[in-house]
């Protein structure tokens, strides 16, 4: 059984799918682990690593089970041949996604994006482990873009009154950005529609916002907002917002443009020098002033929207990811090591996105 670790090629993208500690587990486990030159680089991690955890420095695109972080381009579609597995974020969501030419070209495919969310496949869900690592980076970002400070501070100059910040959608990003902005001093509170959640932003040490809406969805998540709710919440947040230095967006429902939380009035109704980061804007943002990607100044608040966070910081989520997917390599192998998923297994069942049968 061989293990491929290839080289990311999209813009930006510094994360691999595998570390060398994470190889030598399956080295140990009696796995070859063939990994592309210089597929560590952008994480700071040499060829040599890898080959002291074991590995080889070869053509991973050839191997039993290929590894990737982000969906492969057409041309790497094009290096896999029937029989291969591949794991990775393949964006089953996205009208745009490659799973048709997996399909076709005979790949067994996992897109870790599927993998239920329940107690067992805790250790394999990759959305948690980079969820956080966002959560946390869009604090640092705030902070960074604030013309303020986030902590009370009682100098011999003066006394400064602690930042508030509100983070609005309080999955896993919003939980990790709720802590990191308390750590860092400021006044928290969190909102959303899964009332559950409430419990979660108090053991944060942070308030609960109560907007009075419950839009609990199917399997943990939201559903989407009627277009009466979508009002009642747009107008209670308007309101709420304003007294708020920092604003954390992090609102998603699974399939869906991301919900408008934020609105221009809103933005407008903010002290000049406020920020606003919007996680949300892979999928049009939550705020109605965003630009994808971009960060821009709108009434005098700073309002960023960054694509992949976790890229930023590709050693904790390289290393976290790699986790995750030794955990779902090892629920695939059989008592002989070889690839052998059980689909009687809800957590392989679901986040198989095509199979070889399908071809
Ligand atoms: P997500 O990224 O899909 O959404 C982020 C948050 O936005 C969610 O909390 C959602 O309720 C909220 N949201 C959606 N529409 C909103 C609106 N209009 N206004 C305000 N908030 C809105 O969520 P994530 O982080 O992927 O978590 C999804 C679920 O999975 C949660 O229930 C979480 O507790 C659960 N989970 C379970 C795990 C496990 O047991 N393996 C591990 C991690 C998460």
């Amino acid at each position: 059984m061989s293990v491929g670790v290839v080289r990311e090629v999209a813009e930006g993208e510094r994360r691999v799918a595998l570390v060398p500690k994470v190889v030598a587990t399956l080295v140990n486990k009696g796995v070859d682990v063939v990994v592309e030159s210089g597929a560590g680089e952008q994480a700071l991690i040499p060829d040599a690593l890898y080959t002291e955890a074991g590995a080889t420095i070869g053509d991973a695109w050839s191997a039993d089970v290929v590894v990737k972080v982000v969906a492969p381009t057409d041309d790497e579609v094009a290096k896999l041949k029937s029989g291969q597995t591949l794991i990775g974020f393949l964006a089953p969501r996205n009208q745009e996604n490659q799973i048709g030419a997996l399909k076709a070209a005979g790949v067994q495919a996992f897109a870790v994006e599927a993998i239920p969310r329940i107690s067992r496949a805790q250790a394999m869900d990759a959305l948690s482990s980079q969820g956080n690592v966002s959560g946390y980076k869009a604090v640092i970002l705030a902070a960074e873009k604030s013309t303020r400070y986030f902590p009370m501070l009682t100098t011999a100059a003066g006394t400064v009154k602690p930042a508030t910040a509100l983070i609005l959608g309080v999955g896993v990003a919003g939980l990790q950005a709720l802590a990191t902005a308390k750590r860092l001093g400021a006044r928290t509170t969190g909102y959303d529609v899964r009332p559950e959640v409430a419990e979660q932003v108090k053991s944060v040490g942070a308030q609960w916002l109560d907007l009075g809406i419950d839009a609990a969805g199917e399997g943990g998540y939201a559903r989407e907002l009627t277009e009466d709710e979508r009002a009642q919440q747009q107008k209670a947040l308007e309101e709420a917002i304003k007294g708020f230095d920092v604003v954390i967006t992090t609102a998603l429902v699974p399939g869906r443009p991301a919900p408008r939380l934020v609105t221009a009035a809103a933005v407008e109704g903010m002290k000049p020098g406020s920020v606003i980061v919007d996680l949300a804007g892979e999928t049009g943002g939550n705020c109605e002033l965003t630009e994808p990607g971009q960060n821009v100044v709108k009434h005098d608040v700073t309002i960023c929207s960054p694509l992949n966070l976790p890229a930023g910081m590709p050693e904790h989520a390289s290393e976290l990811y790699s986790k995750n997917l030794l955990a779902l390599i090892e629920l695939m192998l059989d008592e002989n090591g070889a690839i052998a998923p059980d689909f009687s297994d809800e957590v392989l069942a679901k986040s198989c996105v095509t199979r070889e049968a399908d071809a």
